[in-house]
């Protein structure tokens, strides 16, 4: 039975950039013996700041419902919306990891062309987990959650995904990254549990705080591998990782859940560039790679990436990366290789 995937577009260049990420979903399920005749079924669902100025409501109920329960949700961005939008959808696939690699393609301008790092970040607790109060006029506070089941929940997937042969080739187990010596009790739990959910498993994990992390992956990204951070740390970290491969317009991410995912690009609406076409397509087309593996696609995932790949180095490329190919002449690109 073809599966079911969401598809909401929201705001900007999410518009251009998922029908580019839907062209080729189609493009790999008519190269496939695997996935199904029929290819996927689309149902799309609206979301964002368009959508809140029509009804009062950034995430209408139909459209948290239609995710929730979906196989598998692909989302674009969202404008002044973001937080109310992508928080909830999050919630609604119940993920507990946000998986964001954060690769160099040769072809790609990139201050550290050698990088290659998938961040493994958890997504439900530490410092935003919401719990913030102000006491006074003066004193506002935040209280920090760590449970051990989420921390050992997202070692076990890390496990899991080194087991599989997913992370980069260069480096075997992964590296977790904390601050447990400030943070004695939360991180201090954190750190515990990550390390002996490894140890269970025979896989190898080392540590490193994550100030000093900040300051080795720039100088030297191939010491880092897979890396295990908490919600926080993760989402700095990997910001980072990004600065270093040169470009928004490029990575990918996904919110794994249980028995449901929500796929997106890391970039937002690009007002300076929406609306003209132009934007790259390549964030929003490597979410779907994604999106196959997570449905057991393997190899059509790794198909998709070859061809992004491809055109990366051998053009034709955006205006971001140097070129002056329109979205739709990167995507038939791509296509075309499939
Ligand atoms: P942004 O990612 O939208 O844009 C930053 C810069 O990168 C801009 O110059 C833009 O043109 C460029 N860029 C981004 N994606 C590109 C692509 N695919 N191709 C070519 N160039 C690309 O971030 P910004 O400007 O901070 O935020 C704009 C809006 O997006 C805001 O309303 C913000 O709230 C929202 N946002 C939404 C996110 C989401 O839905 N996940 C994430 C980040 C921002
Ligand atoms: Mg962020």
């Amino acid at each position: 039975m073809a599966e079911e995937i969401v598809v909401i577009e929201g705001d900007g260049i999410g518009g251009e950039v998922v029908p580019a990420a839907i062209d080729v979903l189609d493009a790999a399920a008519a190269s496939s013996d695997a996935i199904d005749a029929d290819g996927f079924t689309y149902t799309y669902a609206a979301a964002g700041d368009a959508v809140e100025a029509e009804t009062g409501e950034a995430l209408p109920a139909e459209t948290y419902e239609a995710a929730a329960n979906a196989d598998a949700t692909l989302f674009g961005a969202a404008g002044e919306t973001a937080a109310d939008v992508i928080l909830p959808l999050r919630d609604a696939v119940g993920s507990f990891v946000n998986v964001r690699p954060a690769k160099a393609y040769p072809g790609v301008d990139a201050v550290r062309p050698e990088t290659d790092v998938v961040f493994l970040r958890e997504n439900t607790e530490g410092v935003y987990s919401g719990h913030e109060d102000r006491l006074s006029e003066d004193l506002s506070t935040l209280t920090r959650v760590v449970t051990s089941s989420a921390s050992r929940e997202l070692a076990e997937f890390a496990c899991e995904f080194v087991a599989d042969g997913r992370g980069p080739d260069h480096r075997d187990g992964f590296t977790v990254a904390h601050k447990a010596n400030v943070m004695r009790e939360t991180d201090g739990r954190f750190r515990e549990e990550v390390l002996s959910v490894a140890e269970e498993h025979g896989v190898d994990a080392d540590e490193e705080l994550m100030d000093a992390f900040a300051t080795k992956l720039p100088l030297d990204p191939t010491q880092y591998g897979v890396v295990v951070c908490g919600n926080l740390a993760g989402d700095v970290l990997s910001d980072l990782a990004a600065g270093l491969v040169g470009g928004l317009g490029l990575l990918p991410s996904a919110n794994i859940g249980h028995d449901n995912a929500l796929f997106e690009p890391v970039h937002g609406t690009a007002p300076d560039i929406a609306g003209e076409g132009v934007a790259n397509p390549t964030a929003a087309i490597l979410s779907a790679a994604m999106l196959l593996e997570y449905l057991g696609y393997v190899d059509e995932g790794q198909g998709v990436r070859d061809a992004v790949e491809g055109v990366l180095r051998d053009g034709p490329r955006t205006g971001d990366l140097g070129g002056s190919a329109t979205t739709s002449e990167v995507t038939a690109a791509i296509v075309e290789r499939l």
